[in-house]
């Protein structure tokens, strides 16, 4: 039984599979319409989600199956202090597959250890968000051809960003990404990250000044400073409006650079920009579900 903690859980030949399949649902989704009939999804929410949640369970309804769970640790047997360990065992009689999102770096995996049925990590604390990534590699490959050879802007918060975790590593694997990392001082990419690039020798440039450097860039991914991981409001308040993408920014960007985002917008991309053929924030939103249910078909070995 296989579980999703991380990207890196399957190898890129794997991912090749998984990311034709879900071209392979994009294309025929009647097809896969029945896939999953008889089988339940446990979606079990300690952390608010409105896209994540929902994209799971758009994805296991498309498939056939039926969906159970819960949004809110307040409304679940967590507030009675049961640990997840347990939650996943009783869970584990209830349904087929669970996905997980919990505040803590690191309750999935705690969770997967004592399952009986395929848990996906839909988040983590700051650490990993591997759905998201699934959902961005698929985009980029779906929308550029290719997984290699180009320069990635990653821009706003990159100190509590799981998304962006999670997306560097596993970019690394493919041939000639260069790195540019755009950030206030206060929000910039971890150090284990920066060290673990400079290990395997891979390019990376750390600025502030979007300006500077969206010339250079074949794709933009945005996020929001993630204000439910400060310690202090006044801070929050202080960086929170540090990037704004609005048309002026982006007539300095190539023609066919793509922006993306893993959503919730806060105030980081103009709503103006929203027209402009480079946003493809909201397609990425539709590849979500696809990778998905090519995800849920893959753990339970259906294809
Ligand atoms: C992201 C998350 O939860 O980390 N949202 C999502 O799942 N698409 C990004 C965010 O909350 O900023």
């Amino acid at each position: 039984m296989r579980h999703l903690m991380s990207p890196l859980d399957f190898s890129v030949e794997e991912l090749d599979k998984l990311f034709d399949l879900a071209g392979d649902i994009e294309r025929n989704p009647e097809k896969y319409s029945k896939k999953c009939e008889g089988k339940k999804l446990a979606t079990c929410f300690y952390e608010p989600s409105t896209r994540t949640r929902l994209s799971f369970e758009a994805a296991m309804y498309n498939l056939g199956g039926h969906v159970i769970g819960f949004s809110d640790a307040s409304s679940s047997s967590a507030a009675k202090g049961e640990s997840v360990s347990d939650t996943i065992r009783m869970i584990s009689c209830y349904a087929d597959i669970c996905a997980m999102r919990h505040p803590k770096e690191g309750a999935p995996m705690v969770a997967s250890m004592k399952s009986h049925i395929p848990v996906i990590n839909a988040g983590d604390g700051g650490h990993q968000h591997p759905t998201q990534t699934l959902t961005d590699l698929l985009t980029i490959r779906s929308l550029k051809g290719r997984l290699d050879n180009f320069t990635i802007g990653l821009c706003g918060d990159l100190k509590f960003g799981r998304t962006v975790h999670s997306l560097i590593h596993a970019l690394v694997r493919y041939k000639n990404i260069k790195f540019v990392f755009i950030s206030p001082d206060e929000l910039r990419v971890p150090d284990y990250i920066t060290e673990m690039l400079q290990e395997k020798g891979i390019s990376y440039q750390e600025v502030i000044r979007l300006e500077d450097v969206i010339g250079e860039l074949d794709l933009l991914y945005m996020t929001r400073v993630q204000r439910e991981r400060f310690f202090n409001e006044e801070d929050y308040v202080r960086l929170k409006d540090f990037y704004i993408l609005n048309k002026a920014k982006m007539e300095l960007a190539k023609p066919d650079m793509l922006i993306l985002h893993p959503l919730p917008r806060v105030n980081e991309i103009s709503v103006e920009v929203d027209d402009d053929e480079r946003a493809v924030y909201f397609k990425q939103v539709q590849y979500g579900v696809y990778v998905r249910m090519a995800l849920i078909l893959t753990l339970l070995e259906l294809v």
